[in-house]
């Protein structure tokens, strides 16, 4: 594949690092970072990218139109692989402004002026540019237990200011590509799980409370189903969307790996038995069921027949040894979680069962 120059939003959160971490080692592809540095984004999760001369990086906001003008016209981008959003579904039940301006608003902004550049550039460059939009299955609403899994036909229907806010998008992506034909794709994934995830979301949480000997606060009856996949294996999957996905497509990416929200608990409370032992006994007596979350989705499955099929993308990691991996990273690299803990980012609903 010849190097291209790939605009990333969002390259400082946990996907968006995941992604730039695997264009720097394994492609020669130049990087630009765009990120407005939220309380999500961390400069450590991208270590040497500083003195990497494929990486730069533009602190700006997405919804700031002039910041990406010039950002497309100076970098002069061959694809734009947008993550930037606010992606934390407790935070948007509690103050759903943010995700309404990012997600809707900033996507909004980017895709005119994508829309703007792409129009100026010469018919070859034009036709071999791309847009991945990276989306997530929650705009998909949830599913019964036997219901088949959600694939690219299903119809939308969000239940979160956050899925709604991300469904607005989607939408607007899409009517880009059909409207005014930018070669837009759209890829809607699972949950993803694995090193240098922001400590609210349920994985890293679990391990850094079991960690302190403190309740594991499981949402209602912790039968909420999640089909999880490593955060790795999706990086694969936008790499090879954004590198043989057809314009005007739409793929669905996930792991095949439904569990339980109490199954998860369970195997990183046994994981961490058996990688670092407590005084107190096994973790799993620190299991603690709590007020649900509002609305809250019942199962998500993602069909991810059609990735594999034209794409050939295909999942490397298992779920059981990528919590292991996932656990003993969080283990070994305490210094990057604690920064965040002692920054105080539990100021909000989370863990509280209130
Ligand atoms: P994250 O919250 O860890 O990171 C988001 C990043 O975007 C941060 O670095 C933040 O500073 C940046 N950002 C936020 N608002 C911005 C703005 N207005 N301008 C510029 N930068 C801004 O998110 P994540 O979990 O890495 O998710 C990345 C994308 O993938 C999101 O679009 C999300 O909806 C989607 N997604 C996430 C998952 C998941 O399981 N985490 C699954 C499927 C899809
Ligand atoms: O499905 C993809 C989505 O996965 C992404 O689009 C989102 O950006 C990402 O945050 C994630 O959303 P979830 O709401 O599924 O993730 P979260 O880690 O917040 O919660 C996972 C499940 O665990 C969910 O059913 C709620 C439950 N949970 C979560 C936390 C933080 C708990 O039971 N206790 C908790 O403390």
């Amino acid at each position: 594949m010849a190097a291209k120059r790939i605009a990333v939003t969002g390259g400082y959160g946990f996907i968006g690092s995941a992604l730039i971490r695997l264009l720097l080692l394994e492609t020669d592809h130049e990087v630009l970072n765009i990120d407005k540095l939220t309380y999500a984004a961390n400069r450590a999760s991208i270590p040497g990218a500083g003195n990497n001369p494929k990486y730069r990086f533009a602190e700006a906001d997405i919804a700031d139109a002039r910041a990406m003008r010039k950002a497309f016209e100076e970098f002069q981008p061959d694809a734009v692989m947008h993550l930037a959003a606010e992606s934390h579904v407790d935070r948007s039940i509690d103050g759903p402004q943010e995700f309404i301006a990012t997600n809707i608003g900033g996507t909004f902004t980017l895709l005119q002026e994508a829309l703007r550049y792409w129009q100026g550039l010469p018919a070859e460059r034009a036709g071999r540019f791309r847009f991945l939009h990276v989306s997530t299955d929650e705009v998909f609403g949830d599913l019964g237990p036997e219901e088949p899994a959600f694939t690219e036909e299903t119809a939308y229907q969000p239940s979160s200011p956050y899925s709604a806010s991300k469904a607005a998008s989607d939408h607007l992506a899409r009517a880009w590509h059909r409207t005014y034909g930018l070669p837009v794709l759209v890829t809607n994934c699972s949950n993803n799980y694995g090193p240098y995830q922001f400590p609210e979301k349920l994985i890293p949480h679990m391990i850094i409370k079991a960690l302190a000997g403190e309740p594991l606060p499981v949402y209602g009856d912790g039968r909420n189903v999640r089909d999880w996949l490593h955060v790795d294996d999706h990086a694969r999957a936008l790499l090879l969307a954004v590198e043989k996905g057809a314009a005007g497509e739409t793929y669905n990416i996930g792991g095949l790996n439904e569990r339980t929200n109490l199954q998860v608990v369970e195997a990183i409370c046994d994981q961490l038995d058996r990688a670092s032992p407590s005084p107190q006994g096994p973790r799993r007596r620190l299991i603690s069921f709590v007020t649900d979350r509002p609305g809250h989705d019942r199962r998500y499955a993602i069909d991810a027949s059609k990735i594999v099929r034209e794409l050939e993308w295909r999942a490397r990691k298992t779920f059981e040894t990528g919590v292991e991996d996932t656990v003993r990273w969080y283990l070994d690299n305490r210094g990057w979680w604690d920064a965040i803990v002692d920054r105080g980012y539990k100021a909000q609903r989370i863990g509280t069962g209130a």
